[in-house]
């Protein structure tokens, strides 16, 4: 961990006392802890803007696992990403519905493109990105 800075900042008294009273109903120890989580979160949205930043996230999918060829299809879109797919978690929601989170980490292009691939592919009902950080410089 690298060390601490101490800032000041200039803010509106009306920004400041509904910030405070969210810091309170968010649980946050100090307005530090809380300015620094936005930071973080800031930081993590920008990365995720950059196509070549090395990132974090799941792609979790939900399908009905009876289309034709659509676990044949998963298996080649997640082979086929560059190796970005670090494991996935596969869930069995009913009958039909399959729950899948696919723990990815790589560069913000491949991710996407891999979950395009997945999107895309027929019988796939709903697809996301949950987007997180490597953990590096934070
Ligand atoms: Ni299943």
């Amino acid at each position: 961990m690298s060390g601490l800075s101490r800032i000041s900042l200039t803010i509106e008294e009306t920004t400041l006392t509904r910030f405070d009273r969210w810091i309170q109903d968010q649980g946050f120890p100090t307005r530090s802890e809380a300015v620094g989580n936005l930071i973080r979160n800031a930081l993590v949205s920008d990365d995720w803007n950059s196509s070549d930043k090395e990132v974090a996230g799941v792609i979790t999918i939900v399908y009905d696992h009876h289309k034709p060829a659509i676990l044949e299809k998963l298996v080649k879109a997640q082979h086929d990403s560059g190796a970005v797919v670090i494991c996935s978690q596969h869930a069995h929601l009913d009958h039909s519905n399959c729950l899948e989170n696919i723990i990815v980490k790589g560069k913000v292009a491949d991710i996407r493109l891999l979950h395009q691939h997945i999107e895309s592919i027929k019988g796939i009902k709903h697809a996301v990105i949950t987007m997180t950080t490597t953990g590096h410089h934070l």
